[in-house]
């Protein structure tokens, strides 16, 4: 039997670059996918139906079985209509994977307003609709004893994990959706539900020109290195693994340790007497890690 047979799928940004690695390694092992994607520019606007279509004619040339959505993950009421188009086309929902987003870096001094919200609402609230509405339908489906291995598989970045100049709407959006994430694992293990996070590195249109690869970069950094994550997250196979967040790419797959608690002092009612004990813990305390350190990571 294969991975992911008698599993249905939503898989959101699916018309391209990760998204659609995503939804076609899923169908390849089995899943029935709703291939989400508005269609909208890097930066996030417009919208085509295109390349959502394009990946359900692709999936269903090999046999699989996909349905076309082309709504706003962002948009509330849109996001219920995904869940319940899953139930309606597949019979149920297992698997949700939230990938869409978009981007529009700026130095914070000059980011505009337009440009903090649309970024957060794609990514964070694009991440939380769909979440929600599919934690509805397990919550009930668990009341009514059926129980299945259901797993959420979101997107945050590096970008979040350390901290990306010209990044603020979107670090401060993926490290929300990171923190989300292992809340919302925390919530759902009652209703059977896994989340776990990934924060992906390709070339995708996103990544397109940023630096200079090698053939052999180029080759590491291809979607699909990414999608065989997810489609083991997506899995049973992968159960009981909740709450955790992966780095991914073609070089290797690795588990973030998240925030710790550091080198500690007394508390004191006085801040002119804390100076020299701040600074102390502050010393002793290991540096924020940075995009550097990740860097060194590719051969
Ligand atoms: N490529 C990377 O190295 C990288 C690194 C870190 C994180 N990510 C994240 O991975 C995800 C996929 O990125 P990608 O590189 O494949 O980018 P991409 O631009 O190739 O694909 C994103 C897709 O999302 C769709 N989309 C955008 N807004 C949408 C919305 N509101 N509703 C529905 N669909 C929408 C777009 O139409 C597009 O097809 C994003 O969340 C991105 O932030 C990518």
């Amino acid at each position: 039997m294969s991975l992911l047979e008698g599993r249905t799928a939503i898989v959101t940004g699916a018309g391209r670059g990760l998204g659609r690695a995503h939804a076609l390694m899923l169908a390849k092992h089995g899943a029935n996918v709703i291939v989400n994607d508005l269609g909208s520019s890097a930066s996030g606007e417009g919208a085509d139906q295109t390349p959502a279509q394009e990946v359900v004619s692709e999936i269903e040339k090999m046999g699989g079985k996909a349905a076309i959505n082309t709504s706003d993950v962002s948009d509330w009421s849109a996001a219920k209509q995904m869940v319940e188009q899953a139930i309606d086309t597949f019979g149920d929902l297992h698997i949700l994977v939230n990938n869409a987003g978009i981007l529009r870096d700026r130095m914070m001094v000059n980011m505009s307003e337009d440009e903090w919200d649309v970024v957060t609402k794609v990514h964070m609230k694009g991440t939380f609709a769909p979440m929600h509405h599919a934690a509805n339908f397990w919550r009930a489906q668990e009341k009514a004893g059926k129980k299945a291995d259901r797993s959420v598989i979101n997107t945050t970045s590096h970008s979040a994990l350390f901290a990306n100049i010209g990044q603020t709407n979107y670090a401060a959006a993926k490290a929300g959706i990171a923190t989300m994430t292992i809340v919302a694992a925390r919530e759902l293990t009652r209703y059977g539900v896994r989340l776990n996070a990934i924060a992906p590195r390709a070339q995708t249109r996103m990544t397109e020109g940023l630096r200079e690869l090698t053939e052999e970069q180029e080759r590491r950094r291809a979607p699909e290195w990414i999608a065989t994550l997810v489609a083991y997250l997506a899995s049973e196979q992968s159960a009981p693994i909740s709450g955790r967040v992966f780095e991914a790419w073609g070089f290797g797959y690795s588990v973030i340790e998240s925030w710790q608690h550091g080198p500690q002092m007394e508390a004191s009612m006085d801040p002119t007497e804390i100076d020299a004990g701040v600074k102390k813990i502050v010393a002793e305390a290991r540096k924020n890690a940075g995009i550097d350190r990740g860097q060194e990571l590719d051969p």
